[in-house]
């Protein structure tokens, strides 16, 4: 399946049922690849899947020089034996909209002395800064310069533990400062770390590299920093956005779905607010049975948040099943200022949804007095029928999707590519559901 430009005419109105298989988190999988560059010999991991993203990473660590190789499915080896600096026009070239460059910085300023980033694009789901990630290198003593093609980083007096205290529990901020103590001199205290999962596999990882990383309460992580990391051999922590983006599939579609590989230990909040919400789950050993009740969904009051929180990229799925529910239900959405840009396809194919500026439902979060609309009220049930319709971004995208399956009569859907940053195989899943498509483009 290529990319952006791709399109999916969908005859809606099919429930999706079926069994698919996870594999590894790409908010895991794309950072395990970074820290493979610290390791004084090869890594290997497992259960990687066939996304962009890992091709964007794959590119990039190809013009560092770190030979990435993938002789079984899934598995990968990356050999960072002979890491060398890039260009910045071929990071540039290889990283596309890609916000992974800035976790180079850490693991490249340690072998190299010094790293490049380009303009980072990412999702359009809000600004998306990076001011933490300068603030942290520079507290760790790198030389940030700007340049007219990008930054440019360099460390002439080696890299030194500091104390951190992030003003928002960012996950990549948390991720920057845990590929960059782990190899600095002395000890690092990370003070308002983030804890999603993803990240503490990434220190999984790390420890089996040798490093010396503790974990307190109150998102206090502590780096003991050592000379030397061996690669690592691992196997990826399961894709939880994935598993309750298929839920929701499954709820919006009134189906049943079996997510093969999905673990109830990182999807308690998520499973809690499935639950309120109506929809049913069988927990079993190899994976996760998510189905319609067969009766009237109900409305619920959520608020995204880091975890364990209701992580933000549950939410656009959800809200597809919620149009659904009988009474009107509340996402206030804490973690990015622009996230609710999806919803305008979902009012043109019948959705009663507003937006709002306060923070409806909860507590004040940090958008509050600002200008953005971050809150939606959906109010149901409403019938979703089939429109024209053009992917925005990832989860965004994939909510469309389960539109355009819920809806009746047919819906096209624009520029499905991105979905596949995220969604391994998504066309093969859907057909394994049983979703009426034809995929043009
Ligand atoms: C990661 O993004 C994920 N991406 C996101 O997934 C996920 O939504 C997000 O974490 C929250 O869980 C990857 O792992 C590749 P943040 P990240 O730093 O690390 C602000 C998806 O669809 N901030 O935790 O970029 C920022 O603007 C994606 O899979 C700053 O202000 O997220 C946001 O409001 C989308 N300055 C908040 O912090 C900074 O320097 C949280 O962002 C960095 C972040």
């Amino acid at each position: 399946m290529g990319l952006a430009g791709d399109k999916i005419t969908i005859h809606g109105g099919r429930p999706l049922n079926g069994r698919i298989e996870l594999k590894g988190a790409k908010n895991l999988v794309t950072k395990a690849m970074v820290a493979a560059i610290l390791g004084e010999t090869p890594s290997v991991l497992r259960d990687v899947p066939d996304i962009s993203d890992v091709r964007v990473v794959r590119g990039l660590l190809d013009v560092h020089g770190v030979k990435v190789t993938s002789d079984e499915e899934g598995v990968l080896t990356l050999d960072p034996s002979n890491v060398e600096s890039a260009h910045m026009a071929d990071i540039d070239a290889h990283a596309g909209s890609s916000r992974i460059p800035i976790l180079f910085c850490g693991p490249l300023l340690h072998r190299l002395g010094e790293a490049f980033i380009p303009d980072l694009g990412g999702c359009r789901i809000g600004d998306r800064p990076i001011d933490y990630h300068l603030e942290v290198l520079r507290q760790f003593g790198a030389v940030v310069e700007k340049q007219p093609s990008g930054i440019r980083m360099s460390a002439p007096n080696g890299l030194k533990g500091t104390k951190v205290h992030l003003p928002y529990p960012s996950v990549g901020a948390t991720e920057q400062v845990l590929l960059t103590a782990v190899r600095a001199e002395g000890i690092t205290e990370l003070r308002g770390a983030a804890i999603e999962p993803e990240i503490m596999d990434l220190i999984n990882i790390l420890q089996k590299m040798g490093a010396i990383i503790t974990v307190d309460t109150d998102r206090v992580i502590r780096i003991e920093g050592v000379e030397r990391l061996e690669g690592y051999s691992h196997t990826a922590l399961f894709d939880r956005n994935e598993a309750a983006s298929w839920a929701a599939a499954a709820l919006a579609t009134e189906g049943d779905i079996f997510v093969g590989g999905a673990r109830q230990g990182e999807m308690l909040t998520f499973l809690n607010v499935y639950r309120k919400v109506g929809g049913k789950f069988d927990i079993h050993d190899d994976g996760i049975r998510f189905y319609h009740p067969g009766t009237e969904l109900n409305p619920v009051i959520i608020e995204t948040d880091v975890h364990p929180g209701f992580m933000t990229d549950w939410q656009q799925p959800l809200v597809v099943a919620l149009t659904k529910a009988q009474g009107v239900s509340i996402v206030h959405e804490t973690v990015y200022e622009q996230r609710f840009g999806f919803v305008d396809a979902l009012v043109e194919m019948g959705a009663t949804i507003q937006v709002h500026k306060e923070c409806l439902g909860g507590q004040a979060c940090r958008f509050g007095q600002r200008n953005f609309n971050h809150s939606a009220v959906i109010s149901g049930p409403t019938k979703l029928h089939g429109a024209d319709i053009v992917v925005p971004d990832l989860r965004g995208g994939f909510s469309h999707l389960i539109a355009a399956l819920s809806a009746e009569g047919t819906s096209t859907v624009s520029n499905v590519g991105i979905i596949s940053r995220g969604y391994e195989k998504f066309i093969t899943k859907l057909e394994q559901l049983g979703a009426d498509f034809v995929l043009e483009g």
